[in-house]
């Protein structure tokens, strides 16, 4: 039987995708990105050998399974190019599983160049964008100007193209942002020298995932960042320039949404996010150093410590609705472990009325204040736990709880960065 499963992260990201990803493909034939770009950071570990990608599909590292990257991603070629070297460095042979849509739209230096002027000329009103150029380029995409993957297959047209694309973001890099333009000979020499190395990988995902799928085979939808990222539903303009959501996985990828049989999201134990906007449980004390410090919530894109706060059920309602999500996946619970009363974000307070469900936009969410149910903490350890049963009863009631107010099963608790330290209560492939 075959399955197409979707795995997403449920809040602002970070909430531990890699590992999971990685942990289930053993059931899945091939594993795709969707959305996002170089912007997103999988971390695995592995026989305590640490790898980040960002771009390559986390089933990098189990050589059967097939990458694909579908037309949703933004792609940056360099950093692609890096990733699969890197992997080799390490014995990982990726390229002969490796395929990226031709439709996959560039990443160019002038998009760089502008995320980091835009940054710096919203001052105070900063995003916090990871600086990768991500916005700029979905924007060249809907603008319709953007160059993809397949243009580099044509160089005569690619460097018309081109040269008419930079000298409208030179244009707005000098004169607009006094910035410095980017050199356009150097641009094209690079992107024709990075052709050489691409071309073999670029192949029609959409097809593949076709027929993958009459052959019965499973596939795995690997979603980056988080769906209070998303640019419709998420905390806007607080947020990434893809669609985050469930239903970007089809049209990412290319194939219809009644594909999709079955929605995992990824929630982390308690909350945290990278970047500038609204965080109504966002913790300044004690509690929320021990989140950061024992959670080690540093970016793995750009290095910035994250902001940590408690578990946000409001939050959680919204991505459970717009995603249809069919279970969790709890990551970081042992990070909890050791802290007397435990709380839970049921509803929040807004212009003196309670909320079930987030506000749309910034602005209202800045307003939003938290209402909390407190639950008593654990003392014994769940890090490294196996089984349901291993773990303390006030661990369990935590999970319990969250389960019963996301009206959502827990089918998968990890607890610890090793692909083992986990408890898989359902497969999503069985
Ligand atoms: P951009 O995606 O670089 O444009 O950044 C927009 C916002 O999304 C910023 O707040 C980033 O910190 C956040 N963001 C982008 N990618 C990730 C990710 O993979 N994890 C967490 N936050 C991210």
């Amino acid at each position: 039987m075959s399955r197409y499963v979707v795995l997403l992260g449920t809040q602002w990201g970070d909430e531990g995708k890699g590992k999971i990803v990685d942990l289930l493909t053993e059931k899945a034939d091939a594993v795709v990105r969707f959305q996002g770009g170089h912007n997103a950071g999988h971390t695995l570990v592995i026989n305590g050998i640490k790898t980040v990608l960002h771009l390559v599909p986390s089933g990098a590292m189990r050589p059967e399974v097939e990458c694909l990257i579908g037309n949703g991603v933004v792609v940056n070629v360099e950093q692609l190019l890096k990733e699969v070297r890197e992997l080799e460095e390490i014995g990982i042979c990726i390229r002969d599983r490796l395929m990226v849509s031709p439709a996959c739209p560039l990443i160019m230096p002038h998009h760089i160049a502008l995320d980091i002027a835009r940054e710096a000329a919203r001052g105070e009103g900063a995003i916090g964008t990871t600086g990768r150029g991500i916005g700029p380029c979905y924007e060249d995409k809907v603008a319709r100007r953007g160059l993809r993957l397949a243009d580099l297959m044509r160089p005569d047209l690619f460097a018309e193209k081109l040269r008419s694309v930079m000298e409208y973001h030179n244009f707005a890099l000098e004169r607009y942002f006094g910035a410095e333009k980017v050199d356009y000979r150097q641009t094209l020499d690079q992107a024709m020298e990075q052709k050489e190395m691409i071309s073999d990988l670029i192949d029609d995902v959409s097809t593949r995932l076709y027929r993958l799928r009459r052959q019965g085979r499973s596939v795995m939808f690997e979603g980056a960042q988080g769906m209070l990222l998303d640019v419709d539903h998420g905390t806007y303009p607080y947020v990434t320039s893809s669609n985050t959501t469930a239903a970007a996985a089809a049209v990412g990828s290319g194939i219809g949404p009644l594909e999709l049989d079955h929605v995992l999201g990824i929630v982390k134990a308690y909350t945290t996010r990278v970047g500038s906007g609204p965080f109504p449980t966002e913790l300044f004390d004690r509690v929320g150093r021990h989140l950061g410090d024992r959670g080690h919530e540093f970016g793995a894109t750009t290095g910035r410590p994250r902001r940590c706060g408690w578990l946000d059920i409001v939050a959680l309602r919204r991505t459970a609705q717009v995603c249809g999500l069919s279970a969790l996946c709890v990551t970081k619970l042992d990070v909890m472990d050791g802290l007397e009363t435990v709380r839970i974000c049921t509803r929040y307070e807004l212009d003196a009325q309670e909320v079930d469900l987030p506000p749309y936009g910034a602005e209202a969410m800045a307003r939003c204040r938290p209402v909390y149910e407190e639950l008593p903490g654990w003392e014994r350890s769940t890090a490294g736990a196996r089984s349901f049963d291993e773990l303390p009863a006030n661990a369990r009631a935590y999970l319990d709880r969250m389960s019963e107010l996301c009206e959502l099963p827990v089918d998968i608790v990890s607890t610890g960065a090793e692909r083992d330290d986990t408890i898989i209560l359902r497969h999503p492939f069985d």
